[in-house]
């Protein structure tokens, strides 16, 4: 499973990145928004770190808004994945990024058929948003694994990139469904390393390891 990270924070990006465990990030208006920087400058900043994918949104919600604006974040770096919505316009942007040989991340997807439309539009990746769905009285993991068995059935190579996730179960229930990709908030991702008995066992290991006066050189 691929680990995106769900920030436009580029210090929390930067600190990631440098413990290895990043193959992407996503970016969304909002994260834009908590981040206080402009688009461009801030895409710019992330693409400089990471190597893999970072999705940018765009804003339009018109096809030919929606093309305008892709190429303007085309153009910030080579790994940038243009982020559209799941709408029809959305969709047929799809096509036209992919076309064009561009990574495209359709976002907002909430049910298997929205998925598998955006695979028949060649979507890169697709974002079934888990918390949001929970949110709702809906079960998100479910969908997941509906779209998984979807894009099995007829070999859709379209990533599924679980996103709106909440707790490192979420990440644990999309990795054991087979989902391609998780986008974790930063605080989300660190968690994944937490185990009680980690620490126990660690404080216990310190403590005899300090009986026996011994060094490591
Ligand atoms: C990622 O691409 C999405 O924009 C993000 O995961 C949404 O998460 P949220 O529901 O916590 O805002």
């Amino acid at each position: 499973m691929k680990f995106f990270v769900d920030t436009a924070d580029v210090k929390e990006i930067q600190e990631l990145n440098a413990l290895g465990l990043l193959d992407g990030v996503t970016t969304n208006p909002s994260l834009i928004l908590k981040s206080g920087g402009k688009i461009d400058e801030v895409t710019k900043q992330i693409c400089d770190i990471v190597e893999g994918p970072v999705s940018a949104e765009v804003t339009a919600t018109d096809y030919d808004g929606m093309m305008k604006e892709a190429k303007v974040l085309a153009k910030i770096a080579d790994n940038v994945c243009i982020k559209v919505p799941l709408t029809l316009d959305g969709l047929k942007a799809c096509r036209a990024i992919r076309a064009e040989g561009r990574m495209v991340n359709v976002t907002l997807c909430f049910s298997a058929n929205q998925a598998l439309l955006a695979a028949k539009a060649g979507a890169t990746f697709i974002s079934p948003f888990i918390g949001r769905l929970d949110d709702m009285g809906f079960d998100g993991m479910e969908v997941i694994a509906e779209i998984r068995q979807v894009y099995d059935n007829y070999g859709f190579d379209t990533e599924i990139l679980a996103a709106s996730i909440r707790t490192p179960d979420h990440v644990k229930r999309a990795a054991l469904i087979g989902a391609d990709v998780a986008t974790i908030p930063p605080a989300t991702l660190k968690a994944l390393v937490k185990h009680p008995l980690t620490d126990k066992g660690l404080e216990q290991f310190l403590a005899d390891w300090a009986k026996t006066g011994q060094k490591i050189s």
